[in-house]
């Protein structure tokens, strides 16, 4: 049962349509016989291509009992058939923020791929590389695994699955229909202890996060690696630009790097500001119990987790895979950290002609056409970086570019058990 602990504050009901109400969706399976961990391998080892780590990492991931009100999981905002990223259309269009488990509470930016993120390295000494979140902030200095450590936050985030304190969540996992699961995986005692079983919760969540099933390497892409597919002329064009003239791959590299030697991952996990301007329909500028600023606050990104202003407006290169991944073809997707672009042509002009068409008069008012006549400040402006902006490209070569994105889809995801909005879909 969802229940409203805050009102949404007037202005922003008045000034944007938020569907909200989610619901809440079954888990994938539940089979009977998961009590006794004797039984629960037996019958689960032989299941699918997921070792039993990843498949309670699945079963959790997909647990919406592990929020405040039963009624968010993992998948509310990382969804298979959206690239692992928000499920409601009516959402992205808007602010592009996923409201949590307490109506009215939202985050403050999109949520990323929950896959392909698991091979970003511990954050590095000079927070260039790796880490977690947009921002980095979940380091993987103390667990030695940014994706482990990340998955504690959101169970206990109050503007996400808002649970009490880590032992609500290890009570309801051990308390849940794969508890013999779980323990046939951590120890029959591990329900013992609250601490132990927070963290081998987080680190089968992280198992499941880097299983195949999750990163299946299955694009049409990877099949033209393999030699298994053919490019069209406007793709293959498109993946020349991306490589040069668009420089696309000097951060989303579409070759094997070191992060993982046989697959290109498309982002090279380091930070930068491209000057992408604010969302204005972010409903956090109206929130102001967590944001005493109101619509005078700014995302600073890196900077801000670091304390270190050179540093503002970094956000971390997010990989490319599945960016086009949608349930339906007019499904909307939001794109950049905080959900700006509403489409892929969008972004990819915005990289071609931030610096050549002129500002728009207020970074706030869409009066302007931006992408058209002239594009909104950025949101950080000092540490814009030039390199991209004014890339030359003709109207097709962009195009071509989208073509290319395309191809990153992987064909292997099946449509889950996932919350459904209400409204779009
Ligand atoms: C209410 C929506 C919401 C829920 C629920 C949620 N997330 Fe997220 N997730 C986000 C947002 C927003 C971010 C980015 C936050 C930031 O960068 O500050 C994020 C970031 C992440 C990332 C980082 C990816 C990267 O490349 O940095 C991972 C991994 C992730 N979430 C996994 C999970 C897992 C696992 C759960 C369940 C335990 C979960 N999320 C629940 C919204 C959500
Ligand atoms: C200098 C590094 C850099 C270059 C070059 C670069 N990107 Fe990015 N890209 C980023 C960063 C950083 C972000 C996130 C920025 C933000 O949200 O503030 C991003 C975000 C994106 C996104 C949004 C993905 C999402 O899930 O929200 C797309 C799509 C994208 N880039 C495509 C491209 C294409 C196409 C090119 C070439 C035309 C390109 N990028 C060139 C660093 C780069």
């Amino acid at each position: 049962m969802r229940k409203t602990v805050l009102s949404i504050p007037a202005i922003l009901l008045s000034t944007v349509a938020f569907a909200g109400g989610l619901g809440a969706g079954p888990l994938p399976s539940e089979p009977a016989a998961l009590q006794s961990p004797a039984t629960a391998k037996a019958k689960l080892a032989p299941s699918g291509n997921l070792t039993l780590k990843e498949y309670v990492g699945k079963l959790t991931f997909f647990d919406a009992n592990l929020s405040l009100y039963s009624d968010l999981s993992c998948s509310g905002c990382h969804s298979p058939e959206v690239g692992w990223t928000g499920a409601d259309a009516s959402i992205d269009a808007l602010g592009a923020v996923y409201m949590g488990s307490v109506d009215g509470r939202f985050g403050n930016r999109k949520p990323p791929s929950a896959a392909y993120a698991g091979f970003s390295p511990v954050l590095n000494q000079g927070a260039t590389v790796g880490g977690m979140f947009w921002d980095g902030r979940a380091t993987g200095r103390t667990l030695g695994d940014p994706l482990s450590e990340q998955a504690m936050g959101p169970f206990l985030n109050p503007l996400e699955q808002a649970m009490p304190d880590a032992a609500s969540v290890a009570g309801e996992v051990c308390k849940s229909k794969y508890k013999g699961l779980f323990k046939a995986v951590w120890g029959n005692d591990i329900c013992n202890d609250v601490d132990k079983s927070f963290e081998a919760i987080a680190r089968s969540i992280a198992a499941y996060e880097r299983s195949s099933e999750v990163n299946p390497f299955a694009s049409k892409y990877d099949l033209y690696l393999k030699g298994e597919a053919k490019l069209t002329a406007s793709e293959a064009n498109g993946l020349a630009l991306f490589n040069v003239k668009g420089k696309c791959a000097q951060c989303h590299p579409s070759t094997p790097g070191p992060y993982e030697p046989t697959h290109p991952l498309f982002t090279d996990y380091t930070y930068d500001n491209l000057g992408v301007p604010k969302n204005p329909l972010n409903p956090f500028y109206y929130n102001f119990v967590s944001n005493p600023s109101g619509v005078h606050w700014v995302d600073v990104g890196l900077g801000g987790f670091l304390n270190d202003a050179t540093q503002n407006g970094k956000f971390k290169v997010p990989t490319l895979r599945n960016v086009d991944q949608r349930p339906y073809p007019t499904f909307v997707k939001a794109f950049g950290h905080n959900g700006y672009f509403k489409s892929l042509e969008s972004i990819v002009h915005f990289y071609n002609t931030r610096d050549t068409l002129g500002p728009c008069s207020d970074p706030l008012a869409a009066t302007d056409r931006p992408g058209n006549t002239c594009w909104p400040a950025p949101e950080y402006a000092s540490t814009v970086n030039h390199d991209v902006g004014d890339l030359k490209l003709t109207a097709q070569e962009e195009a071509d570019v989208v073509a290319f994105l395309q191809t990153l889809t992987d064909l292997s995801v099946k449509t889950s058990p996932r919350r459904r909005s209400a409204s779009t879909d």
